[in-house]
């Protein structure tokens, strides 16, 4: 069954995104122009990722990794044993990896992720690593109502990691939120890695790091969604900017102009002069109080949490009410 479902994730295109021309165009026609975040992941978006999480100004995957490292036995004996771990998003594995590590006995795995191959890939090395475990991958937008793989009757925990709920605006966090505690069921339980609120400085440093990675990562999705839209925008004309909006609790990616410009795409002209920007991306930062607040309204209560010693990042079990 499991290598089965890796064959079949295999066999996917990567992105499979449901995001067509028309949706990008009017995202890039009117004001305020914007791009999803979901562009920036293409294979070659995907390795800049990866590198970002290695750079010293971005502390978000090493803190969290920290928490992890020390907190995952405590994590594991809150859960109980025989789990099925559903994890949105399929990183690189280390803190998932961490999780089952403690875990006493968990019984199946399930990455999602809309990425094929990387899913693929994962799928692969952790049923190399853990044979014991039923490892299902599903090659699935998890925004959209997932068709889970049968799981019998293990409690089932929802693992997000990497702050990522921070990518969605608060409707959107609450609505993934909600499909999560539905998926969990009555007993299950979340376990989500978020960002903490913290000085400008640092949050605007690990979104414009010295090497220029998080810019190349972010000048990359307009190459992406040129090649596969043909929109024909000239990126050597954008630069990037990453900016903390204090009254919205959230770090904007900006690919900003720096000259006038046309594109024409069929009938439609997409105009920007120097200094107009598309904003590619939100990354919500959190207070303990905002993040509960999003939590509850998606019929989720908090159980226990775990923050580093400098309080950066927050580790946060949830129970389904
Ligand atoms: C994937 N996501 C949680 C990252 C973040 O921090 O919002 C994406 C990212 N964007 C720029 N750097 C990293």
């Amino acid at each position: 069954m499991a290598s089965s479902n890796i064959a079949l994730a295999e066999r996917f295109t990567d992105g499979c995104y449901d995001q067509g021309l028309s949706e990008v165009l009017r995202g890039l026609l009117y004001i305020p122009r914007q791009l999803s975040h979901v562009w920036l992941y293409d294979e070659r978006g995907c390795r800049l990722f990866e590198k970002i999480c290695q750079l010293p100004e971005y502390y978000l995957t090493r803190t969290e990794t920290g928490i992890m490292t020390r907190d995952a036995s405590a994590m594991a004996a809150l859960l109980g044993a025989q789990l099925a771990v559903i994890e949105l998003g399929s990183g690189d594995g280390t803190k998932t990896r961490l999780l089952l590590d403690a875990l006493v006995h968990p019984r199946s795995y399930v990455p999602v992720d809309i990425a094929a191959s990387s899913l693929a890939r994962t799928a692969r090395a952790m049923q190399r690593d853990y044979p014991q475990l039923q490892v299902l991958p599903l090659c699935a937008d998890f925004t959209r109502p997932l068709q889970l793989p049968p799981l019998g009757s293990a409690r089932r925990l929802l693992y997000f990691p990497g702050s990522t709920l921070g990518n969605y605006a608060p409707e959107d966090a609450v609505r993934l939120l909600r499909s999560m505690r539905e998926v969990a069921g009555p007993e299950g339980a979340a376990l989500i890695g978020f960002d903490l609120i913290k000085e400008r400085s640092l949050l605007e440093r690990a979104y414009d790091d010295a090497d220029g990675v998080t810019a190349e990562f972010n000048l990359n999705s307009l190459r992406h969604v040129n090649r596969r839209l043909g929109i024909g925008l000239d990126v050597s004309h954008f630069r990037h900017r990453a900016v903390w909006v204090a009254a919205e609790q959230r770090i904007e990616m900006h690919l900003v102009s720096t000259a006038d410009q046309t594109a024409r795409v069929g009938a439609a002209v997409i105009r920007l002069q120097r200094g107009d920007f598309i904003r590619t991306e939100y990354a919500y930062k959190y207070t303990l109080e905002g993040f509960a607040r999003l939590a509850q309204q998606a019929g989720w209560s908090l159980s226990q949490g775990w923050s580093d010693a400098q309080r950066w990042f927050r580790v946060q079990l949830l129970a389904a009410n």
